[in-house]
Parts: C-alpha cells; sequence; structure tokens
C-alpha cells in the first residue's frame, strides 16, 4: 500500500515510460485546482525541455495511454502541458478499503536504518526548564515517525553531567559542610549509601554556587579544582558525583514522564569520560590535532566556508576536555554501542556552530563510523512579548510548573465547554493533563521546528483552531459516535463514496503516508500537524454534510461508519506521532 499519488504516480510514470520517456516524470501530485481536477501531474513540461518537443505534444501522447486505464473518470489537459486527473468512485472506495484493512494504514515499507535520536540534554542539579523543553518534544515526535517509518530508534537523553558546574556543586558543598565524609581526601570509601542533599537543596546549591564563582575568581578557581579532581577521580567528589546524579534523575524521569516524552538511555557526558583519552590519541595518531598556544586543536575550516568556523577546541591548555569533547567521545561510544546509520541532534540552533565543528573534526578523525549526523536546531519558545519565555516574576520557568499551569488552563476550558461535570476527580485530573500536554505540544510541533515560536497560552488551549484541543476533540467525538453505533447494532462496512464530502474525505486519507513521509524526510513534524489539522477540517464538513446514525441507507450509513472509524485511526495515528495521547472521552 501507498498514498494515491504515489499509486498514481506508478500509473503515470508507466505511461511516459511507454512513451519512450524517463518513469519519473510522471509524478502525480494532489490538485492545486480541486475545482477542476483530484490530481495533476505536470512531468510533460520538464519531460519536453529534455527531450526538446513541445509539452503539449508529450502531453498528448500521455493521455491518450492513460485513456486506457479504467480508474480515471476525466483526463484533460490545461495550459501549456498540465495533465488533469480524476479518479472514479469505484477506484477511490477499492483504495479506501484496501486502506481499512492495512496495519499501517498505507504507509509503505521501507529499509530499515538504526538511528541514534538526542533530545534532552537536561542538566544535573538544575532545574529543567522550557529551554529543554522544546528539544524533548520536537525529538521525541522525530523518534516515533522515524520508528512508525521503519527504522530502529534509541532516544538518548545525554544529561549534562560533567564539567564545571559538578565542580561548582561539589566545592559549594564542601564549604557549607566541610565535615561531610566526601571530603576527606584521604578517604577512599565506602560512602554513606543516603545522599547529603535533597532534591531541593541541590536545586538552592546551583543558582548560590554559580553566582559566588561569577563574584569571585577564587571560588572560580576552586570550583574549576574540584571538576578537575572529579575527572581524575577522587573517590569523595566520585561518590558525591553519583548522589547529585541519581537524585536528579529521579526528577528527570518524573518531569519527562509527565509530558509523555520517552528516552531508551539515560546516559550522560560523564558516562563517555573513559574514552576521552584514548580518542585524543587516536586523533593525534591520525595527524588531525595541533598544538595551539598550549591547547590541542583540530582545524575544521573548508574552503567553500561562507563564514569562519575557528578551530575545535580539543584540549584546553590546563589540561580540561571541553563540551566539544565529550560530544566526540560521545560519537566514539554510540559507534560502540549502537553502530547508528545516523545520529540526529535536536538541540537549541544557537549550537549550531558546535556541531558544525563536532561533525567535521569526527569526520576527519573518522571516529562516526557509517553515521551520517545531523543537528536539526529549534528557535526559541518566546513569550506574548516577543522576548524568550519566563515566569510572570521573570524567572525561567520549571518544566513541572509548566504541565500544571498548562492542565489548569486546560480544566478552565473544560468547563467553559460544559464537559467533564460526569467524571471522577481522577478522571478531570487525567483529561485535563491529556488536554493541556496535547496543547502544549500541538502548538510546538505545528510550527516548523527552526522557527522561534510564541507560547501563548490563551491562543493554543482554544478548542476551536489549529489547536491540539481541537483535535482531540473532534477524534473523541468520532470515538463516542462509533460507541453509539456499535449500541445500536451498526458496524462498519464497505467504503463507497457517494457525496462530494466522502470524496474529499476520502482523498485525505489517501494522502496521510505523503505527510509523514515527508515529515521523516524533512525531519519536520509540522507536516504531520498541518495534515492532521487538514483532515479535522474535511472530516468536520463531511460529517456536517452527511447523516452517519440516522442514515437510512444501511449501505451508505455502515460505509460513512467506515470513513469515521479510518478517520479516527489516522487522527490517533497522527497524534501518536505528535507525542499526544487521546482520551476515550472528554
Ligand atoms: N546540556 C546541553 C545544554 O543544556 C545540551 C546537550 C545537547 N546534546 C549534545 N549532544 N550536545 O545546553
Amino acid at each position: 500500500m501507498s498514498s494515491l499519488t504515489a499509486l498514481l504516480s506508478d500509473i503515470v510514470g508507466a505511461a511516459f515510460a511507454a512513451c519512450d520517456l524517463p518513469a519519473e516524470y510522471g509524478k502525480v501530485t494532489v490538485s492545486n485546482r480541486p475545482d477542476l481536477s483530484q490530481f495533476q501531474c505536470n512531468g510533460a513540461l520538464a519531460a519536453a525541455k529534455a527531450a526538446k518537443q513541445p509539452p503539449r505534444q508529450i502531453a498528448d501522447r500521455i493521455v491518450e495511454k492513460l485513456q486506457a486505464q479504467p480508474m480515471f473518470r476525466d483526463i484533460s489537459l490545461a495550459g501549456p502541458g498540465f495533465i488533469n486527473l480524476s479518479v472514479t468512485d469505484a477506484w477511490l472506495a477499492e483504495q479506501m478499503n484496501r486502506l481499512s484493512q492495512d496495519d499501517r494504514l498505507g504507509m509503505p515499507a521501507k529499509q530499515k536504518l538504526m538511528v541514534v535520536l538526542d533530545y534532552g540534554g537536561p542538566n544535573i542539579a538544575k532545574p529543567m526548564h522550557v529551554g529543554h523543553l522544546r528539544a524533548a518534544i520536537i525529538g521525541d515526535s522525530i523518534r516515533r515517525i522515524f520508528a512508525f517509518v521503519g527504522d530502529e530508534t534509541v532516544g538518548d537523553v545525554h544529561m549534562g553531567d560533567w564539567g564545571l558546574q559538578m565542580g561548582m556543586l561539589i566545592s559549594e558543598l564542601e564549604i557549607r559542610h566541610p565535615e561531610l565524609p566526601y571530603f576527606d581526601p584521604k578517604n577512599t570509601g565506602p560512602f554513606p549509601a543516603d545522599s547529603p542533599v535533597t532534591l531541593r537543596e541541590l536545586e538552592e546549591l546551583y543558582p548560590t554556587a554559580s553566582a559566588a564563582c561569577k563574584a569571585d575568581p577564587a571560588r572560580l578557581e576552586r570550583a574549576r579544582q574540584a571538576t578537575a579532581e572529579l575527572q581524575d577521580g577522587r573517590p569523595g567528589y566520585r561518590a558525591l558525583w553519583q548522589h547529585f546524579f541519581d537524585i536528579s534523575v529521579d526528577a528527570m524521569k518524573r518531569d519527562y514522564g509527565n509530558l509523555g516524552v520517552h528516552f531508551d538511555l539515560w546516559k550522560g557526558e560523564a558516562c563517555v569520560n573513559d574514552l576521552i583519552a584514548p580518542m585524543v590519541e587516536e586523533m593525534k595518531a591520525k595527524g588531525v590535532v595541533e598544538e595551539s598556544d598550549g591547547a590541542l586543536i583540530v582545524r575544521v575550516a573548508e574552503e567553500s566556508d561562507k563564514m569562519e568556523i575557528p578551530p575545535l577546541i580539543l584540549v584546553k591548555s590546563d589540561g580540561a576536555a571541553m563540551y566539544s569533547t565529550t560530544d566526540l567521545a560521545t560519537i566514539v561510544d554510540r559507534v560502540n554501542c549502537q553502530n547508528p546509520d545516523r545520529i540526529i541532534y535536536v538541540v537549541d540552533h544557537r549550537q549550531h556552530l558546535h556541531f558544525v565543528q563536532v561533525f567535521r573534526a569526527a569526520i576527519k578523525a573518522g571516529l562516526n563510523g557509517k553515521a551520517s549526523m545531523v543537528h536539526l536546531g529549534y528557535g526559541t519558545m518566546n513569550g506574548t512579548d516577543g522576548k524568550p519565555f519566563k515566569t510572570r516574576t521573570g524567572g525561567v520557568m520549571k518544566l513541572d510548573d509548566l504541565i500544571t499551569m498548562v492542565s489548569d488552563e486546560a480544566k478552565k476550558r473544560l468547563t467553559e465547554h460544559g464537559l467533564g461535570s460526569d467524571y471522577t476527580p481522577e478522571e478531570r485530573e487525567d483529561i485535563a493533563r491529556k488536554v493541556g500536554v496535547a496543547s502544549l505540544k500541538f502548538a510546538d510541533l505545528s510550527n516548523n521546528p527552526i522557527a522561534n515560536y510564541v507560547f501563548d497560552l490563551d491562543r493554543f488551549s482554544r478548542f476551536e483552531g489549529k489547536t491540539g484541543p481541537y483535535l482531540l476533540y473532534a477524534a473523541v467525538r468520532i470515538k463516542s459516535l462509533l460507541r453509539k453505533a456499535e449500541a445500536q447494532g451498526d458496524k462498519p462496512g464497505a467504503i463507497i463514496p457517494t457525496a462530494a464530502t466522502e470524496r474529499d474525505l476520502a482523498l485525505m486519507l489517501g494522502a496521510m503516508p505523503d505527510a509523514i513521509i515527508g515529515a521523516y524526510e524533512d525531519l519536520a513534524p509540522n507536516r504531520i500537524a498541518d495534515f492532521a489539522y487538514t483532515l479535522g477540517q474535511t472530516f468536520s464538513s463531511f460529517y456536517a454534510a452527511c447523516h452517519i446514525l440516522s442514515e437510512q441507507d444501511e449501505a451508505i450509513r455502515r460505509s460513512r461508519l467506515a470513513l469515521c472509524a479510518l478517520t479516527l485511526r489516522q487522527f490517533e495515528l497522527c497524534l501518536s506521532l505528535l507525542g499526544i495521547e487521546t482520551p476515550d472521552r472528554m
């Protein structure tokens, strides 16, 4: 199975081939003049250029060939050689019935690739905030799309758990509690199994430590020293690090869980520490490393560069590894563990230069195995004032608080729409959270990832317009309709489109694979969001124009129920690819 345009492209492509022209010219698309035809093919124009023949003449020959095909109800020529095509209801019915039978809803199979996705990046001891939200929402959706299309996917949270912030925390705690066993340099353990700090204390420790280091160079030096000793393996520091790590990971798992974002791997920067030294040696041996002012660098500039790409700093003059160094070692780790065909990084677009340097250095040193690497940068999440999104008091909003905020808004809207009054309090909470998270995710994913987007709670929580709640409500309404049908003993039957709105709906349903493949190829979940919204509108027109449960003709009633059931499956699939759960009722 594939989309209707793919099926028709095969047929029209064969007509081109029969005229001794490349079949690629037979590409069929949905018509951009639906008032004239359902589909179109513009290939005659390109073929004419290549074959140096008049386009009209080529188009005429193709049309003649297509006339023999029974699935076309109407074939006509427009302009200099556009071929307009419309199909018979019988063919459309046949395709819809095949689609209904297909577990993959028309998605063709493809060769499986191993893909590692990096879309976490939360930092230990710093509360997870909205900066990491877009990575999680976009990356998790891309992982779901890839898995559905047919790849093997591994989502890695890649925590920021190494580097200076850890030294800041350790030295801050040491100043406050020098009596703790972790700070005795002679103590090699074992250390207490219980953490000396709670999550709350940890969250307070970091901003204090970071402010102290900013204000006082001596404190900064002390934090640097602690970082170096930690990386060298000082036992007390390592034990403390482990506690910080454990309590942070618990909190992250809870936050990501509430958001419905999944990771397969809970690795961080620290776990590749031991790979760094051998990697640096290997890179030296390969001759890709240079010394510069006591530091080790990799030159990554290329002649065709339009802007200056500075060298990557592999090892600083004080011997410290950098963010780039851990990213390179992480590539080595991924090649060792997953041997991926692709690695996709969903990280703030402001880190683009960093990834250009890392990818080029990895390729130059041959560290990336067979993996191609891409950075999918996303834009900033702004408030309605156009500035980066903050809490009302100007602070960074914690993910936890954000989820409460969207759920509360959803609760308010549900009440406004007279929904949910007969639910148990638990059900209400559950539905409000699902609707709230849907509004948040859909608002994010309906934009192109690279664009900045405006966090406008009022707009994206609405039940009307291009919003998550609108789509959920459309899906839930079909669920309830199908339950009613079942209660009155009606089952979906064979699809036979007869009304114009049924045909439109069938054409939409037959286009879903194109949207998903587009999202997959361009790393653009917004294609699926757009498709789901258009499907919602097309379904609404059908629903407004056609009787369903009250239709007297049994065959038509059952056909319409089948269209409803198929629409619901596609809604649920699209929403799940966006990481959105559909409740049973609202
Ligand atoms: N921890 C980093 C930050 O908060 C993001 C990490 C992104 N992933 C990576 N492989 N560099 O900025």
